[in-house]
């Protein structure tokens, strides 16, 4: 198995930032550093160590559901910002957030300690939907509602996104919005891209899962019904 698999699989965190820890040099296999994320390893036959630690492979993963409140940082550890998604879980559960919900966003957010399902979620090219539901100061300037489906090219770094909008009132100013991509600040980016600013964004549904009934900051452990839901999604 390749090595940044094996220790996403294993839990350690998602297979991106598993690649930056190999890179580091602080992955050892049988006392070796290796710093190449891809190499294969006979993973039932050697002893993986992560800064000291040795990591073993595990059968039961841990898949929860956070209600995220505004003011959080979506991070492990955050040294400029102490207010991060993991202070709202109990110390014991050691997931990883999957994507990421920007400071001032709110809604469902998964965490899981599957790196591999993490990784496929988070992967463009599986295309999982995310419905968010948007506030505007003002209406956007041109037609997103029929634009966007065919896709747009984003002024900032000229990104392709494509997705759907539609407004839920007259004045253009509460818009639900499908996505299955997740670039970066990508609903924020949309609307800049139309003339206007985004001032709440929440999202209802991630890969099919929401969390809007729970409060602002709890969470729950996801049922088996939407652990099998989830894993088809990512397929
Ligand atoms: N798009 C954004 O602009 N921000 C988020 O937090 C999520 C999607």
């Amino acid at each position: 198995m390749r090595l940044n698999k094996f220790l996403a699989h294993c839990g350690v965190d998602s297979r991106r930032n598993c690649d930056e820890l190999i890179f580091q040099g602080r992955v050892k296999v049988d006392g070796e550093a290796i710093i190449n994320p891809g190499a294969q390893i006979d993973e039932k036959n050697v002893e993986v160590h992560v800064d000291g630690d040795l990591v073993k492979l595990k059968n039961n993963y841990t898949y929860i559901k956070l209600h995220k409140p505004k003011g959080y940082v979506t991070s492990r550890k955050d040294p400029h910002n102490p207010l991060t998604v993991m202070t709202l879980l109990p110390n014991v559960i050691n997931v990883v957030p999957v994507g990421r919900l920007d400071k001032d966003t709110t809604g469902v957010l998964l965490l899981t300690d599957d790196g591999d399902l993490n990784y496929r979620l988070t992967h463009p090219k599986h295309g999982v939907e995310k419905e968010y539901e948007v506030l505007l100061r003002q209406e956007p300037k041109g037609n997103i509602e029929k634009e966007l489906p065919k896709g747009i090219v984003l002024d900032d770094n000229g990104d392709k996104v494509k997705g759907e909008a539609q407004a839920l009132n007259r004045k253009r100013t509460h818009y639900i919005v499908l996505l299955r991509e997740g670039k970066k600040r990508e609903v924020k980016r949309i609307f800049s891209h139309y003339e206007t600013r985004v001032y709440r964004l929440h999202r209802n549904n991630f890969a099919g899962v929401c969390a809007n009934e729970l409060a602002p900051g709890r969470w729950k452990k996801l049922t088996a019904k939407e652990i099998e839901m989830i894993k088809k999604t990512a397929e």
